[in-house]
């Protein structure tokens, strides 16, 4: 059988890897400052982590959701004081797209009703619901045009208000930084006026966190940088450090009831175990911390390259903006320096990922190699 060839393949096979550094198949060892799509949080292979994991596949490693799991109470106590968010509730699935699926679904079911607002240039998945509401026309199938979305700029705060006051809007998404898209945020009074008028009209806020969450912005959160409280919070990339698991953190008024949400593999033991080791590393180590002090490094370190045309998010989940486009500059940084780095939807963006624990020389061998690579010939 052939694989379903829906990848462009870089052609590098990792099989190895430790902190923020891959070793290929050839020995080749390369820096990591793509965390396999923002998924790397506490670093490949992490002692701790391997030898939880290790220790809990040694007693059992998955159960359905129609038996007791203590794990998952445990996950929802400690993701709930790390994160803030102590009197929300948390449901389990795996992977980002289904945690969106399941907050919009939420949504609807809370309000009865069915349109949902979304932004231009985000991404929020490819199931159903999900896929819907990404402003990508080309992932989206005849099938997906059945649900109601309207897309607005990020800002634009009058059309939003147009739009809730027609009283058929079920949820806003939006990313509380925009990853794929590259990497645009809503300013601070924007989110605020966001929450009041949601408020106000009795409308879902969800904030997609599934990429910018789990510390990597220098906050847990990264809509923590304005002050707001949504209804629901979706959470995936980072949570398992590679292992599948998602989570929907859903606010105390909107009640549970037996069948409204489902899934055979969410909150499984292994998967459980796998994001408390993470969310106990990044305790332990201070990641967060790490995230805002190296984020703010790497851009005082980087933006004298005159190329470049500014550099955008915070914490580590940044995007270097060039005046030109990168894949070129992508593809000689992975097979002749032998440094892993992201693309985006704005093709002049170079997305940096890295695991939360990289350190400052990671950074220096990074901004070093760029300015040997971007000497004109
Ligand atoms: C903000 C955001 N939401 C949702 C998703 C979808 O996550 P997954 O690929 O785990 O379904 C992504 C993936 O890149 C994302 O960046």
């Amino acid at each position: 059988m052939e694989l379903f060839d829906v990848y462009p393949l870089y052609d590098v096979e990792p099989v190895k890897a430790y902190g923020s550094r891959v070793v290929d198949k050839n020995g080749i060892e390369y820096l990591d400052l793509y965390g396999g799509h923002g998924v790397i949080s506490i670093g490949h292979s992490h002692p701790h982590y391997v030898k939880r994991l290790e220790e809990q596949l040694e007693k059992i490693g998955f159960y359905s959701n129609a038996v007791q799991n203590s794990l998952q109470r445990e996950l929802a106590e400690k993701l709930g004081k790390v994160s803030g968010y102590n009197d929300y509730q948390l449901f389990l699935c795996n992977s980002g797209a289904e945690a969106n699926e399941n907050a919009l679904k939420l949504a609807s079911f809370y309000t009865g009703k069915s349109r949902v607002i979304a932004f231009n240039n985000g991404f929020h998945g490819r199931t159903s619901a999900a896929v819907t509401v990404t402003d990508n026309i080309v992932i989206k199938a005849p099938l997906n045009a059945q649900q109601s979305v309207t897309f607005l700029p990020l800002n634009a705060i009058e059309s939003l208000k147009k739009e809730v006051e027609k009283g058929d809007v079920c949820a806003v998404i939006i990313e509380a930084i925009q990853g794929v898209g590259g990497l645009d945020e809503g300013s601070t009074t924007f989110f605020k006026q966001l929450e009041v008028l949601c408020n106000e009209f009795g409308v879902i806020l969800i904030l997609d966190e599934v990429q910018s969450g789990y510390g990597r912005t220098g906050k847990f959160f990264a809509h923590q940088y304005h002050g707001i409280r949504p209804d629901i919070i979706s959470v995936a990339k980072g949570m398992g450090n590679g292992f599948p698991i998602g989570g929907v953190l859903i606010a105390p008024h909107i009640k549970p009831n037996y069948g409204m949400l489902g899934t055979t593999f969410g909150g499984n033991h292994l998967a459980c175990t796998a994001a408390l080791a993470v969310l106990e590393i990044i305790e332990k180590e201070n990641l967060i911390d790490n995230a805002r002090n190296i984020g703010d490094y790497f851009t005082a370190r980087i933006n004298h390259l005159f190329e470049i045309n500014k550099v955008k998010g915070r914490g580590l989940m940044l995007g270097v903006e060039f005046d030109f486009e990168v894949s070129k500059l992508r593809k000689r940084l992975i097979y002749e320096e032998h440094i892993f780095t992201g693309g985006a939807k704005n093709k002049k963006l170079l997305r940096i990922l890295p695991p939360l624990t990289i350190d400052k020389t990671a950074i220096d061998q990074f901004v070093n190699t760029l300015e040997h690579l971007l000497v004109p010939n």
